[in-house]
């Protein structure tokens, strides 16, 4: 498949997403289409933020446990990193395993894909590095992997953005990829309200600029016409799901186009367009345990945990 072929299937997507997600009554767009390279640029912003904590803590863990976690990881391994981030957090892994055979980032994000590619090519010279343009969460096709270990890196808490069918099936995927092997997890764990909150509507707006931006893209990519200061983002906390959600909330009744069609929003209605589940360990070890996987090591702090995972 070219290049062309794979964007106008993303873009497709894209425009499916957005009609199968506007139409009904409760209005609901998948989180992934927040990266666009845009998002892409605030997110990693988000991640410097001072009320972010979820990166400086598990940078922190993974920097303080750096060589216990590269044993788990074991002598010459293939790393695969689910997501493949622009953080230092991949960077830190690399660098204390022991002779690791290759690296395998996995993204949706082509321009971040390559951005990683090269960065972690330029500092690791000797490192044989296969990238997947893929969205990790369904099924796709891996490179040829060398022999030896498989370890499956998944920080950043990203499995919080997965509902527990979406995150039991991505595990389990995961599982048949390091075939007995593997897996290094970020989990942000539960905590006060107010911390949380903090980090989903950060005071210097940077969140909802992030947010916000899904609109601007829809406006951008689909002839949307959504008047980008009638919305606002809020955080909201969701104790049954143990999320914090982020909502687009619209301040007017009014008709919107979007994809060719007209989407009517009430006062005070919202776009749902991301959870992010908050875990206890035990919660953490059970969802692990649904898919295969048995919890085997645990690098914490008092907010976010680095779990090691064992697949035999
Ligand atoms: C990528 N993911 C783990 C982030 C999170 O914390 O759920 C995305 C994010 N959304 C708002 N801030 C950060």
């Amino acid at each position: 498949m070219t290049e062309l072929d794979t964007q106008t299937r993303w873009n497709e997507a894209f425009r499916d997403a957005v009609l199968a997600g506007l139409s009904p009554p409760r209005k609901t767009l998948p989180s992934c289409w927040l990266y666009d390279a845009r998002g892409c640029e605030l997110f990693n912003a988000i991640t410097r933020l001072e009320d972010y904590y979820p990166t400086r803590a598990e940078t922190t863990i993974l920097s303080r446990h750096a060589p216990d976690i590269a044993r788990f990881c074991g002598e010459g391994a293939a790393l695969l990193e689910y997501g493949a981030g622009a953080g230092i957090k991949t960077e830190l892994l690399i660098d204390a395993l022991d002779a690791p055979r290759l690296y395998v980032p996995i993204d949706i994000a082509g321009d971040e894909l390559l951005c990683t590619t090269q960065r972690i090519g330029r500092r690791f010279t000797s490192l044989k590095i296969s990238p997947v343009l893929a969205d990790f969460t369904g099924a796709f096709h891996l490179p040829d992997l060398p022999r030896g270990p498989r370890v499956a890196f998944f920080p950043g808490s990203t499995i919080g953005n997965l509902d527990r069918r979406e995150a039991i099936a991505f595990l389990t995927r995961m599982r048949a990829h390091v075939e007995g092997g593997r897996a290094i997890i970020g989990v942000d764990l539960k905590k006060d309200r107010k911390t949380l909150l903090n980090a989903y509507d950060d005071s210097e707006g940077v969140t909802a600029a992030f947010n916000l931006n899904l609109l601007e893209r829809i406006n951008r990519e689909l002839d949307g016409g959504f008047p980008l200061d009638r919305f606002e983002h809020e955080a909201r906390w969701n104790e049954a799901e143990s999320a914090v959600e982020m909502h687009l909330v619209s301040l007017d009744a009014r008709k919107i186009p979007a994809a060719g069609r007209s989407f009517a929003f009430q006062a005070g209605e919202s776009i749902h367009t991301e959870s992010s589940r908050k875990y206890d360990l035990d919660g953490f070890a059970a969802l692990a345990e649904a898919a295969g996987w048995r919890l085997a090591r645990c690098w914490r702090d008092p907010q976010f945990a680095v779990l090691g995972l064992d697949a035999g």
